[in-house]
């Protein structure tokens, strides 16, 4: 696409799904309704107020759409074809850079077609947001699946102030440095004004591999990018610095959140504390309700819990009569091989745990291949006196945020892993190290047994941060960054 003609939107959000799935009635018409996640609530007046519009997939193969409106927020659909699905989606997305960048703990898959793909599928979507912007408009880039769109919109449409934010983790260099298109990924990046990450630790590993690959200088935050590169390029950065021809790229953590209030409101209802009540009675009342909640992924540490809890029921530190524990596993990305073959691993152990340690009235596990909707995850919270976040790496983990928030009452201890990007945050939640298994074990007992007046203490001090640190003020912050770069010298639009 070469044409430079702009379109009429001032805000731009692009991310690889839409915040909109496509429901199909029984007699075959279709609807969309709309998905429940943070990033939307905390847009949708920034969209409302500003001429916005939400570019993204619909998340069934070849679907030609034109856009169209939905509850206020203007949607732009970018078809995939099946192949594309198999190469970039579930491909390069989600068997290349999801294990790599989460510390391999899966082995990550380069294959050329893949990548390919992704490089094709990432000009489309670029493509899309430059024919949709106004002159001067903001767009602002979500997630690993689109780290090329920065620099190539930025091709097309100079005029843009480009953001971007990556949800997962962005690894260390020695670990980074295996993906063969690691140049063209930092590349793409730095097409970006401001490139958010969710710990300071990413964000230094992003500046690591900037330098190492790119040799240009980093200072605090900032990237100093020259204007025209050339290949190797660290020879000709020097000449360009003198000339003064770059242009500067912020680089720094902005920690993502959820909509705080709304959980908490939702679980101050009077329906979900009643249902709360009732997901104990019909666990049969055991003394402790332990709860884990998500997506099936193998950086989730699913089978690390299972191991501490089955071991501890085995020793007979916990008996199934006084203790179960909830598994919510969400069904993800079934189609990809390391996700089907978690999936067996994980049924086996709560099938083994379930047959060697329940009784015809008490089962350990009650294991939930689902997902549920929000009221019903609200009384799960409520109910479970202990919150296991147990995740290998994650970004952030957003479901650790969710417990916290819906604790109105100071109830509840969360067990989280240091490896999860609310670590940072939540620093008196119980910290694991999700491979210690004793360590895990002890955590459990010391959840279990903590006094009522310490864990009000310690959910009282996780809560200020969830509630004072919501997804509203994620998303001004990176805002008001962005903004400050578009008024750096040019004539951007400024959001109201
Ligand atoms: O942040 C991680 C992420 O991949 C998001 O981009 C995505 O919305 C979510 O996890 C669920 O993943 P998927 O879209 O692959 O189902």
């Amino acid at each position: 696409m070469t044409s430079t003609t702009s379109g009429t939107y001032d805000f731009i959000v692009v991310s690889n799904r839409l915040p909109v799935d496509r429901v199909v009635g029984a007699d075959g018409s279709a609807s969309w309704t709309r998905s429940p996640g943070g990033l939307v609530t905390a847009l949708e007046p920034v969209m409302k107020q500003n001429e916005g519009a939400w570019i993204g997939w619909g998340g069934q193969p070849d679907l030609e759409l034109d856009p169209f409106d939905s509850d206020g927020i203007r949607i732009i659909p970018v078809a995939l074809t099946a192949l594309e699905i198999e190469q970039y989606y579930e491909g390069f997305s989600n068997d290349t850079l999801w294990p790599l960048y989460h510390d391999v703990i899966a082995p990550p898959s380069y294959h050329r077609e893949w990548w390919d793909s992704y490089v094709e599928v990432n000009q489309r979507f670029a493509d899309a947001a430059a024919v949709a912007a106004a002159p001067g408009a903001v767009v602002w880039i979500q997630d690993y699946q689109l780290q090329l769109v920065p620099k190539l919109l930025r091709g097309i449409r100079p005029d843009l102030t480009i953001g971007f934010f990556n949800h997962i983790p962005f690894p260390p260099y020695g670990i980074y440095s295996q993906l063969p298109w690691r140049t063209q990924i930092i590349e793409g990046l730095l097409g970006a004004d401001v490139i958010g990450f969710q710990r300071v630790a990413d964000a230094s590993n992003f500046q690591r591999a900037v330098r190492r690959l790119k040799g240009y200088a980093t200072k605090g935050y900032q990237v100093e990018v020259p204007i025209v590169d050339a290949s190797p390029g660290v020879r000709v950065y020097g000449e360009i610095k003198r000339q003064g021809s770059f242009r500067t790229v912020v680089a720094r953590a902005f920690p993502i959140s959820i909509d705080s209030a709304s959980f908490e409101e939702l679980a101050r209802t009077p329906e979900v504390q009643e249902r709360a009540k009732q997901i104990r009675a019909e666990l049969g009342n055991p003394r402790t309700v332990m709860l884990g909640v998500d997506r099936l992924d193998y950086t989730k540490g699913i089978t690390h819990r299972l191991k501490a809890y089955g071991e501890l029921l085995a020793e007979g530190k916990l008996s199934s009569e006084d203790v179960t524990l909830v598994q919510v596993a969400n069904p993800s990305r079934e189609r990809v091989q390391a996700y089907m073959a978690l999936r067996d691993d994980i049924e086996l152990t709560v099938g083994r745990i379930n047959g060697d340690y329940g009784t015809i009235a008490h089962v350990p596990i009650s294991y939930q291949h689902h997902g549920f909707p929000r009221d019903e995850m609200v009384a799960l919270y409520l109910a479970a006196d202990v919150m296991l976040v147990t995740a290998l790496r994650d970004g952030m983990n957003l479901v650790a945020k969710e417990y916290v928030a819906c604790r109105f009452d100071d109830g509840g201890v969360l067990i989280l892993s240091e490896f999860a990007g609310a670590s940072d945050e939540l620093k008196r939640a119980l910290l694991v190290n999700p491979h210690d298994i004793d360590g895990v074990k002890e955590a459990i007992l010391q959840a279990i047994a903590m006094p009522k007046s310490e864990r009000s203490a310690r959910m009282r001090s996780l809560r200020k941060r969830v509630l004072e640190h919501d997804v509203s003020r994620w998303s001004r912050d990176f805002l008001d960054v962005l903004e400050s770069r578009a008024h750096h010298g040019s004539e951007g639009h400024r959001l109201s």
